[in-house]
């Protein structure tokens, strides 16, 4: 249950607020998204994962993976492998970019990952798993190694519960369950029981994960599953407001929903800031800001064909002229409906 009394999580040595967090997300959040996030109210973030073998033979990607900066903190890097030699290498390398926490990827579904026997492959290997994880701790050092893990494999083989077990015994700081297991990949909902089973069963804080999409939903996986902390994923897309609300209405505040003019603004601010942290051209980094764009028009009037004219834009003038005709859309809409 959240409580105002208690307003900060350890995981290890690191304080947390117990608002809500960024879930890990490869292709959408980004240090821009993370960056956005944190400006309203994200208590903590994790990076993209990042391939602990690849990061042992290639350090093309690293620094743009791994960097942490400032308005980040506190950040996770996260890291996917199964074999521990290496997971504890790799370990070495990202330490260098000085994160918070190190947190390993025991969840990912996609073929990828799995056929390396990493990710969610790790949840029908809880020995190989718990080795992985123990050798990352070691290499660690002082710095806290936390573990996103699924329900399970599959339902009939739930199993969160023996695996966070397993994860705690070999000095794991904090466990995030997301409640599907992996043959569900994102369908169907999330069970909250499973992250409650597991919050009941270990000491370690445990992060509750899935289907979280505003401020009750998140005082609802609070209350119902007792977890130490709410990681919010989809729930964020074109919404970084989502965790204003949800401080908002922990701490009892009123919230107003940002008007379509200031949705409009911010979506422009991020936009330009992922022109200005991409190594790419403006054309190729407005590109990756396309989706970004349309999410931030989901659920208001006439979005679908400004969405689909999102996944046209080449440039950023582009993007300040259709946020300008889409705000003209929405007012003249509220216009209309006052007649
Ligand atoms: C596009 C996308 C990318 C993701 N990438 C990662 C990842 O790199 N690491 C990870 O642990 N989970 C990843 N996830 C899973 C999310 O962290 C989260 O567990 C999942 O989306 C459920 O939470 P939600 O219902 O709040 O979205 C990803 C999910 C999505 C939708």
């Amino acid at each position: 249950m959240y409580s105002e009394r208690n307003p900060m999580i350890k995981i290890g040595n690191v304080e947390i607020k117990k608002t809500a967090c960024l879930a890990p997300m490869a292709g959408v959040a980004d240090r821009a998204y993370r960056l956005m996030c944190g400006k309203y109210g994200s208590s903590y973030c994790v990076s993209e994962m990042v391939s602990a073998k690849g990061i042992c033979y290639s350090d093309k990607k690293t620094a743009e993976l791994c960097t942490v900066t400032d308005g980040e903190r506190p950040m996770a890097i996260q890291l996917f492998g199964s074999e521990p030699d290496f997971m504890a290498k790799a370990v070495e390398v990202v330490l260098e970019y000085n994160p918070d926490i190190i947190d390993i990827n025991m969840g990912c579904p996609v073929p990828k990952v799995i056929n390396t026997g990493a990710g969610s492959a790790l949840m029908k290997n809880i020995g190989l798993a718990a080795e992985t994880a123990e050798s990352a701790v070691k290499a660690a050092g002082d710095v806290p190694v936390t573990v996103k893990i699924r329900s399970g494999w599959n339902a009939d083989s739930i199993n969160a519960v023996e695996m966070a077990k397993a994860l705690e015994s070999v000095g794991v700081s904090a466990i995030a369950v997301h409640g599907r297991t992996r043959e569900q990949f994102y369908s169907g909902s999330a069970d909250w029981n499973i992250i409650k089973a597991v919050k009941d069963a270990v000491n370690i804080p445990v992060i509750g994960n899935g289907d979280v999409t505003d401020a009750d939903s998140c005082v609802d996986m609070y209350s119902k599953t007792g977890c130490d902390l709410v990681m919010i994923g989809r729930g964020s897309y074109g919404n970084p407001f989502i965790f204003e609300e949800i401080n908002a209405k922990l701490n009892n505040k009123p919230y107003i929903p940002p008007a379509i003019e200031e949705k409009m603004r911010v979506m422009l601010e991020h936009i330009r800031l992922i022109i200005e942290l991409s190594p790419k051209t403006e054309e190729l980094a407005v590109h990756e800001a396309r989706k970004h764009a349309a999410w931030y028009m989901n659920g208001c009037y006439g979005s679908a064909k400004f969405r689909a004219k999102c996944y046209q834009l080449t440039s950023y003038s582009e993007a300040e002229f259709l946020a300008g005709e889409f705000i003209k859309l929405q007012n003249s809409r509220l216009h209309n409906d006052s007649q």
